[in-house]
């Protein structure tokens, strides 16, 4: 039987649950990676302390399909959650996310992303340095807008760029130089991936038309697009949740600050973006190389989490220590 909610301006269940997140209060932790789909979030909740038994594991798969898996890495909790793609998704998991987690979070953004960059190539992981927003500017057309109107404005609108936190940037990458994969003569044409670091980084509000790519079911106005972007902004990757995930946690951060629980409340943000898509050459990974880029990522930003970033203000010993 469903549960009643109560609070319409944030419903919450019976136990505390949010509606979408599906979490109750210490059901997640403070440490997080967040990725697009269940089978990578198994992959690296895989990488659990005793992911084989299942023992000490949580799992939630909410009816609005968020699925979260918490349990200990290296005996320090950490949860990894699948929400899907884009910006509606980024914002109901932080919001909901921040609403039952007391104390500093982390939260590291692990997705795939197109490459507009001809110097980085498919199976090349990395991590950016700022993230712009990519949007659809929908009065533009919009069918009252004049020709007029549209002439003195443009379809798509970027926003101005959101720099990540240096720290965890550093960290990211220099978890992923030292645990970088061997060769494998079967994948990547040979090489061994690679990683990169300071990547200007764009994301959009559509996979489709304000990533430039060109679909004739639809009118997107988007021809030459994607070097304008490299030219006007020197963006590199594409996808679709970076820019929001550190926009929210800036806002989570000032409303914290005005509340005079900024230290113990802070929310600190990265991301770490698996080349899928080459946009010069048009070229999309196989899923084998998916497998291995996906590990090593995967453990890269967990070992991160747990030693790379420091939360003073947690609820690792299962309650609030503050
Ligand atoms: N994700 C995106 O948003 N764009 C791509 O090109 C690949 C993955």
């Amino acid at each position: 039987m469903k549960d009643t909610l109560s609070n319409a301006n944030f419903p919450l269940t019976s136990t505390g649950a949010t509606y979408h997140l599906g979490c109750s209060p210490g059901q997640l932790a403070n440490r997080i990676i967040i990725v697009g789909d269940f089978s990578r979030a198994r992959r690296i909740a895989a990488l659990f302390d005793d992911a084989a038994s299942k023992q000490g594991i949580f799992e939630n798969h909410s009816s609005r399909q968020f699925l979260t898996l918490t349990g200990t890495f290296h005996s320090t909790p950490v949860s990894v959650v699948a929400i899907g793609m884009g910006f509606p998704l980024v914002d109901f998991f932080l919001r909901e996310a921040r609403k039952v987690v007391q104390g500093e979070m982390c939260v590291i953004r692990l997705g795939s992303c197109g490459s507009l960059d001809k110097t980085i190539g498919l199976g090349s992981v990395v991590v950016p340095r700022r993230s712009h927003g990519v949007v659809r500017n929908y009065d533009w057309f919009h069918e009252g807008t004049s020709d007029e109107e549209r002439r003195g404005s443009k379809p798509y609108q970027v926003t101005r760029g959101i720099d990540v936190e240096p720290g965890v940037h550093d960290a990211l990458l220099a978890e992923l130089e030292g645990n970088k994969p061997a060769a494998d003569e079967e994948l990547f044409n040979g090489h061994p991936p690679s990683c990169v670091g300071g990547v200007v980084n764009g994301s959009a509000d559509s996979f489709y038309s304000s990533q430039g790519r060109s679909d004739p079911a639809f009118w997107d106005e988007n021809e030459g697009w994607v070097e304008e972007m490299v030219k006007g902004w020197g963006m590199q990757t594409l996808e679709m949740e970076t820019f929001v995930l550190q926009s929210l946690a800036h806002s989570a951060n000032k409303a914290a600050e005005a509340q005079g629980k900024g230290e113990e409340q802070r929310v600190r943000t990265g991301a770490v973006q698996m080349i899928f898509a080459n946009r010069h050459t048009s070229d999309f990974i196989k899923p084998q190389e998916v497998d291995v880029l996906e590990r090593w990522a995967g453990e890269a930003v967990l070992r991160t989490l747990i030693g790379g970033v420091e939360l003073h203000h947690t609820m690792d010993d299962g309650v609030w220590n503050n």
